[in-house]
């Protein structure tokens, strides 16, 4: 079945962050300006997924949830078939999201005043969630080489404290979407070896790479970390289900798993019924309209980067993955309040702020999207008008 992705669908006053707090956030109202900032798309969901949530309102009771059996066959599975990962259900542990497995990681292996790497710029609640469990950032700053980030291990390696105990990653990379080869995971891992530092690895837009490019899940790319990994995955933003709040971390070595459990214990450590039922049904069900999607976001990029290259002054990253546009406006000559400025006044886009990525963000912005063409095409033309 042909999945219609042109679908016009209303989000205003449906409790989408996207929509709903674009105007509190950014000073763009919704009825005539355009949400592309947060990762979240305005498509529906599969219909395996809403057909999961129909079938639970008609049973209407909506307990605790128990056996997870279904949600990890269902993981196995996937991370087999699509990344050529083989997994066994005891290594993992469903949390609400993983913004809350970071949360969780950090208390898990690091004390409060411990540093922990993470590469610049990166997704912006890395360095919040860091803070808020009162660890410090210590920022690595991408280098950019032909066009694409690329980390700089001898400088990190010279700028190291001694205190660092955790090394956050991202793969594929938010913003950016930069896919990282075999040999880059295996150079972090020498890395992380030399330094003793656990490697949180964040996968959650894996599954959202463009047909020429594969995503090397870290474990499977290199199997000697199994010692030192933490590898965290996701339905929810391939499937976009960001709302169902779930994902799973997977940990192959005992000591590592044990501690994560004990600090889970800590939050309550309990699933969210919702969250399971529709990972579940993705990961089942979901394989097709996955595939149509990323099908329909090559086509939303390619006009999207042909209408950046149009632009005096605009470059946009080569994205490898993600919906998520990376724009540097430095050869524009605007500072970064004069561009939002017109961004937000004029051209009525509510769009991520790039210094928000932390160092090596602040001439960029992050643009989503993962919207119907016809909007990606409004939103080239008032980009067109407002900057050129
Ligand atoms: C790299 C990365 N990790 C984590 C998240 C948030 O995950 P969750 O919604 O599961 O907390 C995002 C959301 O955009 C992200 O880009």
């Amino acid at each position: 079945m042909l999945i219609d992705f042109d679908q016009p669908i209303n989000r205003i006053n449906s409790n989408s962050i996207k929509w709903d707090a674009m105007e509190k956030l950014y000073g763009v109202s919704p009825k005539d300006g355009l949400a592309m900032w947060v990762a979240d798309m305005d498509f529906k969901a599969p219909e395996a997924v809403n057909l999961c949530i129909k079938n639970m309102s008609e049973h209407g009771i909506h307990g605790y949830f128990g056996d997870d059996s279904g949600y990890k066959t269902a993981l196995r599975s996937w991370m087999s078939k699509k990344h050529n990962w083989e997994i066994e259900d005891s290594w993992s542990a469903e949390t609400h999201g993983l913004g809350a497995a970071i949360g969780i990681s950090l208390r898990a292996y690091s004390e409060p005043g411990d540093e922990v790497i993470i590469f610049s710029p990166v997704y912006h609640s890395f360095a919040r969630i860091i803070k808020a469990n009162n660890r410090k950032v210590k920022e690595a700053k991408l280098q950019i080489e032909n066009g694409i980030y690329k980390f700089d291990l001898d400088n990190l390696g010279k700028s190291l404290s001694g205190n660092e105990k955790i090394m956050l990653f991202c793969s594929p990379h938010n913003p950016g979407g930069r896919i990282w080869k075999k040999n880059e995971l295996e150079d972090l891992v020498t890395f992380c070896e030399a330094h003793n530092l656990v490697l949180l690895c964040d996968e959650i837009h894996a599954d959202l790479t463009y047909p020429n490019f594969k995503h090397n899940t870290l474990l499977a790319a290199v199997p000697s970390a199994k010692n030192r990994a933490v590898v965290m995955v996701s339905t929810t933003k391939p499937f976009n289900l960001s709302g169902g709040e779930m994902g799973s971390v997977i940990i192959p070595d005992p000591d590592l798993r044990n501690k994560f459990d004990l600090a889970h214990e800590a939050t309550g450590k309990m699933p969210n019924r919702i969250g399971m039922k529709m990972a579940e049904a993705a990961y089942l069900y979901g394989e097709e309209w996955l595939f149509q999607l990323v099908n329909y976001l090559e086509k939303n990029k390619f006009c999207f980067e042909q209408g950046i290259k149009s632009i005096k002054g605009f470059e946009s990253m080569p994205l490898q993955s993600t919906y998520l546009a990376w724009i540097n406006f430095e050869k524009t000559g605007l500072s970064p309040t004069e561009f939002y400025r017109l961004l937000f006044k004029e051209a009525k886009i509510a769009a991520n702020i790039g210094s928000s990525f932390g160092s090596g963000g602040e001439m960029y912005v992050r643009i989503n999207f993962a919207c119907r063409k016809a909007i990606v095409e409004d939103a080239i033309e008032r980009l067109q008008n407002t900057f050129s």
